[in-house]
């Protein structure tokens, strides 16, 4: 735990560098837009062509699309594990590379595809984003994210030591912890890649119960692999090939019987 906060200051310190005017981000008022970004990993190939996406306070805008179309690499962007190559992303109209690295992390939560724990007890693994966070508090954060049954379960329950290559969590239920630890720290904003490998149907079940309760009142910005976060998803942003193809309701990209209807018919084979 020490070794991971540690690890996480020196990135933090490194990042830092990168930033240009260390400006402090406030509540968010209106959110987050792509502004024509454009981006390669490597200079000679360009993979985002120009995205414009707007995703409005109190809203939740799921991007969907076939593996490959950009998806990961624009939350990547999102999160500034990369910077854009021209364009720019703005939070309340502000480019995000003006804000410190640390209050980006701060305001925003992440929840990934694979999430990640962290050696230590569960009770840390779900407090990670807190400082002095309660028992009660990461209990209560527990139920909503539906982990708490589970980790009562366990012998030791919140105390039970978790090894990070330790199988005491499948992969749907580490993101149940990820969310649980996101509920914590209550971001404003909440970039979620939803969990497709290995689900089964009770976990699935639960990962949309704490969806619900991790989205509400919250301004989010979702990968989404699974129909019902997408139809619930106030827009729904269709990518293909780093270009975005439609966006719209699923009312209204059904009605359009273009790429997204084609997706949908073919029973949303989405990664
Ligand atoms: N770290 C990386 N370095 C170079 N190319 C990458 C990297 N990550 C992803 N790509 C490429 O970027 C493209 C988009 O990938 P990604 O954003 O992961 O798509 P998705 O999440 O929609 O499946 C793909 O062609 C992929 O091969
Ligand atoms: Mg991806």
């Amino acid at each position: 735990m020490t070794g991971a906060k540690r690890l996480a200051k020196v990135e933090q310190e490194k990042e830092e560098k990168r930033v240009s005017d260390g400006k402090e981000l406030t509540p968010l008022k209106q959110g987050l837009a792509l502004e024509d970004v454009h981006f390669g990993y490597n200079k000679d190939k360009e993979i985002l062509h120009g995205i414009n996406i707007s995703v409005p306070k109190g809203k939740t805008v799921a991007v969907v699309g076939p593996t490959g179309s950009g998806k990961t690499t624009i939350m990547n962007l999102v999160n500034r594990f990369y910077d854009v190559d021209s364009g720019r992303i703005t939070i309340d109209g502000t480019d995000i590379r003006k804000f410190t690295i640390a209050s980006l992390r701060n305001s925003v939560g992440i929840v990934l595809q694979e999430s990640v724990v962290f050696s230590g007890t569960i009770f840390e693994n779900i407090a990670f984003g807190k400082q002095d966070a309660t028992l009660a508090e990461v209990e209560a954060a527990a139920k909503k994210a539906q982990i708490h049954d589970y980790i009562l379960s366990l012998p030791k329950g919140y105390e039970t030591e978790i090894s990070e290559n330790g199988d005491t969590f499948s992969t749907g239920q580490k993101q149940l912890i990820s969310i649980a630890r996101t509920l914590l720290t209550d971001p404003d904003f909440l970039i979620l890649d939803e969990a497709t490998s290995n689900v089964d149907t009770v976990t699935e079940e639960k990962i949309q119960v704490a969806m619900d309760e991790v989205v509400k009142n919250r301004t989010s910005f979702v990968i989404a692999h699974r129909l019902k976060t997408i139809i619930n998803a106030d827009k729904i942003v269709v990518l293909k090939d780093g270009t975005v193809l439609e966006e719209g309701s699923h009312k209204e990209l059904l009605n359009r019987k273009g790429f997204y209807y084609k997706l949908y018919t073919d029973q949303m084979v989405l990664d």
